[in-house]
């Protein structure tokens, strides 16, 4: 005990420790192990955030049209199947999120969607992963990554509901790695007298959290993993033709893209950055590049990722070791306050460290756009009303046919 207060005061971290003499042995015990487990590294980014503009010349990328995919479709499709038959595919749902927008405490795959029914999200997310499967004969791995905050609840709602019908064999859960929050001179902050305030590492922690699981040693034929959002209803999981054009161009990674609807829209866009594919934010890109046309009237910057990616597992393991951007973001983050009293803040009071898949595109190197039809495979659930939200998510299910 006497080393961890010693450390503490030698980072500058002793409030941490305010509240010890009144907590109980096992409550000491984890208090113990979240400090030990800290990435001090990341933390210390608070005083210094690393750049992350630095942005090289950005140009178009090539992708594949919906047009393009049709004329090829049956092609895609086939060595697509062939390589879930062959057991070389595994799907990671990315469920770690805390989904603040939709404004529940609940894991967000767990909202129920439904009208005159319940359709939970993971449950048609399982549905669309079904159609798949069934095709092919054959299932594919589903990993699904949690956080220390949602997991037991998440395994438990799959348990309730019978996994969707997806079998046990297939069905693994692994935890993301979480991360403190500091105020905004740099302390950790608490969210109980015992407990650090941990959040999920951002989504781009899948791998580093999927490797340490160990899991993998279960499915070793894995040569690709497809990684996708839990909050796309629409989203077309292990899509065959999307598998198969990705391992026909060689590149190693693929990525579902829609063509923005606007140059205005507000979607991350799939490019290039000094020849290596890259995302940009909407707010990076400038008015002209947003603007811009080419010869057959098409927006040149139109890409707008869903997160919906396939990822080369053997160039994953070699740029492992590769540090990924830590975005460090300004969030409201409850904590204790000296006295002991929980406080909720009314604006933004601390730093969250957050890696974002989206970098993984350039570690990669090259990347596949793969355009698809909006209408049919993006209805996203971030708000409650209004622009990507349980009501537009309805509004698209219905026409696409499912019951809600
Ligand atoms: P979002 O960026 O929409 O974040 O996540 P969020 O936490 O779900 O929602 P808000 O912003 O708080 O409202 C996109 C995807 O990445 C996953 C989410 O579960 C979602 O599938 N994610 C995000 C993680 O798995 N872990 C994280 O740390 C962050």
């Amino acid at each position: 005990m006497n080393d961890l207060f010693l450390e503490m005061k030698a980072r500058g971290q002793e409030q941490v420790l305010r509240f010890w003499d009144e907590l109980s042995p096992p409550e000491r015990e984890e208090l113990a192990r979240q400090i030990r487990s800290v990435d001090w590294e990341t933390v210390s980014l608070w005083s210094h955030p690393e750049d992350l503009s630095g942005k090289g010349e950005i140009s178009p990328i090539e992708g594949l049209s919906v047009a393009q995919i049709g004329a090829r479709r049956a092609e895609f499709t086939a060595v697509g199947e062939r390589a879930i038959r062959e057991g070389k595919v595994a799907a990671v749902l990315l469920a770690g999120g805390q989904g603040t927008r939709l404004g529940s405490n609940a894991p967000k795959g767990t909202f129920d969607i439904g009208i005159t029914r319940p359709v939970y999200i993971f449950g048609r997310l399982i549905a669309n992963l079904l159609d798949v499967t069934e095709r092919c004969g054959a299932y594919v791995p589903l990993l699904v990554m949690t956080s220390e905050k949602n997991d037991a609840e998440t395994r438990a709602f799959f348990e309730a509901h019978g996994r969707f019908g997806y079998p046990s064999e297939y069905l693994r859960f692994f935890c993301q790695d979480m991360v403190p929050s500091v105020d905004f001179g740099g302390k950790l902050l608490l969210e109980g007298k015992g407990r650090l305030a941990l959040s999920p590492n951002g989504n781009a922690g899948w791998y580093s959290s999927l490797m340490r699981s160990g899991l993998m040693k279960e499915f070793p034929e894995t040569e690709w993993y497809n990684v996708f959002a839990v909050d796309n209803v629409l989203q077309r999981i292990a899509d065959p033709a999307f598998i198969g054009a990705t391992i026909l161009s060689g590149c190693k990674s693929g990525a579902k893209v829609v063509s923005k609807a606007a140059p205005e829209e507000r979607v991350g866009v799939l490019c290039l950055d000094d020849g290596l594919p890259t995302v940009i934010e909407y707010y990076e890109l400038t008015d002209s590049m947003a603007h811009a046309r080419g010869e057959g009237g098409e927006l040149l910057y139109r890409y707008g990722v869903i997160l919906n990616y396939l990822f080369d597992a053997r160039r994953l393991k070699e740029v492992a070791a590769a540090r990924i951007p830590v975005h460090v973001v300004k969030k409201k983050v409850p904590f204790v306050d000296e006295t002991g009293a929980l406080v909720s803040p009314g604006r933004e009071n601390a730093y969250k460290f957050e890696t974002l898949i989206l970098d993984m595109i350039s570690l990669m190197g090259s990347c596949l756009p793969f355009e698809v039809e909006r209408e049919r495979e993006f209805a996203p659930v971030k708000n409650r009303t209004g622009t990507d939200s349980v009501d537009s998510a309805r509004e698209l299910l219905l026409k696409n046919g499912v019951e809600l």
